[in-house]
């Protein structure tokens, strides 16, 4: 702790608060004696102002378009790493050493299967459900066979529990989408990779052997690794702040999935195609109409996949895929016109004052479905696909809040401005 302080004047006194220095980014300040010393609760409409905690394992840099993991940068990550060797990292803080990492894909290979029991859960589910809704639903349900983990003060009990989260997690979303389809469960093969794994598992039929092509595998293993984690977004703030209660990481987990299942966070990336459709299909349709629909105060329109409320700048993932898309259609052989209307879109808006002024870029959901569409997932398997490579991030900063030991359950504060006390008034006098 420093010795710097931080000066608030109010009502004719003022009060001094600790600063609490960062290593990178924002240093802040420690309001903790706020309420007691002043009376005053501080306002601020979705955090953007307030740190709601301190972390090591994400440093994101808005301005000027960083991201790292542990304080590696996420485009060495992309290239040179495993999905598991990056959720090892996150978990560990570590990168592991060769031995290290066969130990951990070992010991998540082992936990690929679901208890058979769990067909009759999917099975209960309408075929049209959305693969979101069975995924937060099914995360809850297999926690049931581990109620001996649920403990997250018992750090065995959290490591299985995380292990079990990150090896069931292909084998449901691949479920998920099967019953979608109406077509058979694929079992796990674990002489696979994990991603490898997951694809054979969603595209594989019970009929004939599946070549995974190298490619599409490392296309998938690149794109888990760019949603590993991403600081306190939406969903890992909903995961820490149900954790705060002593629930358990799968319920934390599930309750981070229905957060991100929002159009404004994890849902965008099902969004932006739906839009980039819409404009394709639409033969009075221009970039530009759809741009000016964007801007207009008075149409609840938004370029999805643009503007982010941490990058003032390109989305480092997004500059990244869009990169890999142009690769991944080529060698798809998939000709996707939705591509060129993403780019014109794009190249639209970055010459716009409207979105300029407000530092709207793409960020990770602007690209990311149209790779994924080119790998033969349905825009509804987009979100759960997020889901799978944002599972790391929630649970090591779930693991992360446990491991403090200043935690405290998270209650926020308000500003009352309803009705002041009134007498009761019977119904009679109504
Ligand atoms: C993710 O937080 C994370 O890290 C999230 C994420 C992660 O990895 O976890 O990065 C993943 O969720 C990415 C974001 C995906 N969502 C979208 O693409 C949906 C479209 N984007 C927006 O809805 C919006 O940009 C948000 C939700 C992403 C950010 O919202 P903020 O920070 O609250 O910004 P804002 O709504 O206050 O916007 C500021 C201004 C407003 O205009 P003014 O009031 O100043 O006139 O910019 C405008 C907004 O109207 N604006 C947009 C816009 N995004 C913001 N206008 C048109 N289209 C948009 N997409």
């Amino acid at each position: 702790m420093s010795d710097e302080k931080a000066n608030l004047h109010l009502r004719d006194a003022t009060y001094d608060f600790d600063v609490i220095p960062a290593n990178e980014g924002n240093h802040g300040i420690n309001i903790s004696p706020l309420r007691a010393t002043s009376g005053a609760v501080t306002f601020d409409p979705g955090f953007a102002n307030t740190a709601a905690t301190k972390s090591s394992l994400t440093y994101v840099n808005g301005a000027e378009g960083m991201l790292r993991h542990r304080g590696y940068r996420i485009e060495d990550l992309a290239e040179h790493c495993t999905f598991l060797e990056v959720t090892y990292l996150l978990l560990m803080g570590e990168l592991p050493s060769r031995k290290q990492l066969d130990a951990w894909t070992a010991e998540v290979r082992v936990h690929t299967l679901v208890n058979e029991e769990m067909k009759g859960f999917f099975d209960s589910f309408p075929r049209s459900a959305h693969p979101m809704a069975i995924l937060s639903s099914a995360t809850n349900a297999i926690s049931t066979w581990y109620e001996a983990y649920y403990n997250p003060s018992d750090p065995e009990a959290v490591a299985e529990s995380a292990k079990r989260l990150i090896a069931k997690m292909p084998t449901i979303a691949a479920w998920a989408y099967k019953k979608s389809i109406g077509q058979p469960y694929i079992y796990p093969r674990n002489d696979l990779t994990y991603v490898e794994n997951f694809l054979h598992m969603m595209f594989g039929l019970p009929v004939e052997e599946m070549d995974i092509d190298p490619v599409i595998a490392k296309a998938m293993n690149v794109l888990l690794i760019l949603h590993a984690d991403h600081g306190q977004n939406a969903s890992t703030a909903t995961v820490r702040f149900v954790g705060s209660t002593q629930a358990n990481l799968f319920a934390s987990v599930a309750a981070g999935m229905n957060a991100l299942w929002g159009p404004l966070h994890g849902g965008a990336n099902q969004a932006v195609i739906e839009m980039l459709q819409a404009i394709h299909d639409d033969p009075d349709a221009t970039t530009e109409t759809y741009v000016a629909r964007a801007k207009d105060k008075n149409d609840p329109f938004r370029l999805m996949g643009f503007g982010h409320r941490v990058y003032k700048s390109y989305d480092p993932r997004a500059r990244i895929l869009k990169g890999f898309a142009d690769e991944v259609l080529s060698r798809s052989g998939v000709d996707d016109p939705l591509m060129e209307i993403a780019n014109k879109l794009e190249q639209v808006a970055l010459e716009d004052d409207y979105f300029v002024s407000r530092n709207l870029y793409p960020n990770v959901d602007f690209y990311s479905g149209i790779i994924f569409r080119a790998l033969g997932f349905p825009s509804r398997m987009f979100t759960v696909l997020f889901a799978l490579g944002r599972l790391p991030g929630w649970i090591a900063n779930w693991k992360e809040m446990h491991e403090d030991p200043t935690t405290r359950i998270s209650r926020p504060r308000q500003i009352y401005i309803g009705e002041r006390t009134r007498d009761f008034v019977f119904i009679e006098d109504r």
